[in-house]
């Protein structure tokens, strides 16, 4: 099978399009012939920290078709239509071909394109789960979402406004019109306003991209706000990390989210995608064998929606 293997000699990407054997599922695996596959920040992550997947194939998210199960397989059958997040299997997903265990896959719904499909687990479920879990959104709850480009923000304002809260998005310029028709309240170009200077007051904040000092983002806080760091420089989220708990003394909230992949969630997402709730921005499509080219897009840090590689 074809797929994009890391080769730490092989610079500038360190990723090589070639042959590598299929792949055989083994008793507790599902073989999933993928056909679309999402890129996202822990992919050049893995590369810049060298942290490689055995496979040493990137790819956490993927959308394709069950080709064969292995003995102990319950949930899946061949033909099914599938998804799913498999960074916590070793990642794959930039290959026509992988062997996963059945708990990271739900059930593709017909009406989703495989590219739609491939855009949701990570980023939408990353979403989810700074909002409602570390977040804990209510209806009427002033929300700011920081950094609303990119893969992440644009679920995030839409998850934001499906339950029920006033959403405020910071992006820049050339993302403010998608942002505004995802059903944004108020939209913030970061190139020409400073949202603190705005002397706004948010209940949660769901800090996504950009860099903004915590201490400027607990000021934003009402009394009993919560801030959410989803993402941002390392440097930003090793900071919230150290300084979560000391800056969380008194009523208001620091919190840093580890997303982690969660079948329920990825279905609760893909309900609404099917039910229209929830969309997918896509904003560049790759073929399989151009890959590095994506990763290098992606990681330029100014991508408007999700990136796709397509996989025949
Ligand atoms: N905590 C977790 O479990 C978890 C899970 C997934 C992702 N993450 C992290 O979440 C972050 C977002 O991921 P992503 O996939 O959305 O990344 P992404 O797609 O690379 O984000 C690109 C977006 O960031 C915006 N941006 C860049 N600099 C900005 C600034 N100074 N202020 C406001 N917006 C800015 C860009 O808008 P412009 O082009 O307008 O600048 C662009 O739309 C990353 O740091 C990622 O590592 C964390």
């Amino acid at each position: 099978m074809k797929a994009v293997v890391y080769e730490k000699s092989n610079l500038p990407d360190h990723l090589v399009f070639r042959d590598v054997e299929k792949p055989t599922p083994a008793d507790n695996e599902v073989l999933v012939r993928i056909h679309a596959a999402s890129v996202n920040s822990a992919d050049s992550r893995a590369i810049k920290m060298g942290l490689i997947p055995r496979r040493k194939i990137l790819g956490a998210d993927i959308a394709g078709q069950v080709e064969a199960v292995g003995k102990n397989i319950r949930r899946f059958s061949v033909g099914d239509l599938v998804l799913g997040d498999i960074s916590a299997f070793g990642m794959g997903g930039f290959a026509q071909y992988v062997a996963v265990p059945e708990s990271p896959l739900v059930l593709k719904p017909a009406g989703l394109s495989f590219q739609t499909a491939a855009a949701l687990p990570m980023a939408a479920v990353t979403a989810l789960q700074g909002l409602r879990n570390l977040g804990r959104i209510k209806p009427g709850d002033k929300v700011l979402i920081y950094g609303a480009g990119g893969g992440v923000g644009p679920f995030a304002v839409q998850l934001a406004k499906y339950f029920a809260a006033q959403v405020t998005a910071v992006c820049g310029e050339k993302n403010a019109e998608i942002i505004k028709s995802l059903g944004a309240d108020h939209v913030i170009n970061y190139h020409r306003c400073d949202v603190a200077k705005s002397g706004q007051r948010y209940d949660l904040i769901l800090a996504v991209n950009g860099s903004r000092s915590l201490f400027t983002y607990r000021r934003l806080l009402t009394s009993r706000g919560i801030c959410v760091v989803v993402g941002g420089s390392l440097k930003q989220i090793i900071k919230a990390m150290a300084l979560g708990k000391l800056l969380s003394i008194g009523n208001k909230k620091l919190r840093s989210l580890h997303a982690k992949p969660n079948a329920y969630d990825l279905a609760f997402v893909i309900g609404l995608a099917e039910e229209g709730k929830l969309r997918a921005v896509i904003d560049r499509v790759y073929p399989l064998a151009r890959t590095a080219e994506a990763l290098r897009y992606q990681s330029e840090g100014h991508a408007l929606g999700k990136i796709i590689i397509e996989v025949v």
